[in-house]
């Protein structure tokens, strides 16, 4: 009981501002990983540091012991020891199967034997090799058509969600499909069907049918195809229309129509 007391009262003040920070936030499998722990003895001693994934102990750095660092085998996991001591910890060559719950505990020496304990998330990734793929049944569509396509990208860990845009406005349903390809990989595949309307086309006459794959927000590719005009022309109906009438009330309607043109 006595001893708990004076852990708790050493522990206010001699281990300060203890974090965790993995270098880069989302590893790319077979990269390296940085694991910094920061912490402020406030001029206690250091007994020792260790690092966990999940319950699991991998490394130790000591000062006291010799040597100072000890690595605990752990399937999966490569300490890089040269590039290793009491503040970091290089891992080689991660794996989707090290991604989980990575922790540092810092613990002071004498007199004060304070410990902390701080965890970050480890995120192992696998980008996409190549760029997402646009599939459309046919090459030319113009207003009043409807659009069918199709959106994939190459295998990547965690699956990419894709999107598709016509002349810059999102169209279709986020309604990715998920296929396991294996080895930990997940290609995905976006059908699109719309039915293409004036908006669709972009000022200068275009209708541009755009996919973009995202992989854990560190990961963003867009592809592009045109698909149009079939005919070069504007459309014409929208100056004929009734409300271009000058001397009906939707005069204003009536301008805005044909300036809309004028920019195209
Ligand atoms: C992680 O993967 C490696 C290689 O694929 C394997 O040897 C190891 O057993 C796995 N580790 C765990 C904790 O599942
Ligand atoms: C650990 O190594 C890194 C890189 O070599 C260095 O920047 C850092 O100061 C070292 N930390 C300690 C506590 O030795
Ligand atoms: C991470 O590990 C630490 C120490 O084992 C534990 O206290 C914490 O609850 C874990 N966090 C998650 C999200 O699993
Ligand atoms: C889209 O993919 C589905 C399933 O693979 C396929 O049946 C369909 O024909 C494709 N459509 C287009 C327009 O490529
Ligand atoms: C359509 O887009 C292509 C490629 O962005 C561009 O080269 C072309 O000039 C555009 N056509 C029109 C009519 O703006």
């Amino acid at each position: 009981m006595t001893v708990r007391c004076v852990l708790l009262f050493a522990g206010a003040l001699s281990l300060q501002n203890v974090s965790l920070v993995i270098l880069p936030p989302a590893v790319q499998r077979g990269q390296q990983a940085t694991l910094l722990c920061n912490y402020d003895l406030e001029g206690s001693p250091l007994y020792a540091v260790k690092w966990y994934r999940g319950i699991w102990e991998f490394y130790r750095f000591s000062p006291n012991d010799n040597p100072p660092t000890k690595i605990f085998p752990y399937q999966g996991i490569h300490v890089d020891v040269s590039m290793s001591n009491a503040s970091q910890v290089v891992l080689q060559q991660v794996g989707f199967n090290l991604s989980g719950n990575i922790s540092c505990e810092v613990t002071t020496d004498a007199p004060s034997f304070t410990t902390a304990m701080v965890s970050q998330e480890l995120m192992v990734i696998e980008l996409p090799k190549k760029d997402p793929l646009i599939h459309t049944e046919k090459d030319r569509y113009d207003v009043g058509d409807t659009l069918r396509a199709n959106c994939s990208s190459a295998p990547s860990k965690p699956a990419a969600s894709l999107s598709f845009f016509l002349n810059e406005n999102p169209v279709g349903y986020p309604s990715t499909r998920f296929f396991n390809v294996g080895d930990g990989l997940m290609t995905s595949v976006l059908p699109l069907e719309v039915r293409v309307d004036p908006s669709h086309i972009s000022p200068s006459g275009n209708l541009t049918l755009r996919c973009t794959a995202l992989v854990a927000t560190v990961f963003r590719k867009s592809v592009e195809v045109i698909l149009g005009p079939r005919t070069s022309e504007p459309v014409p109906e929208r100056v004929t229309s009734p409300s271009c009438d000058p001397r009906s009330s939707h005069i204003q309607i009536c301008i805005i129509l044909i300036s809309g043109l004028a920019l195209r």
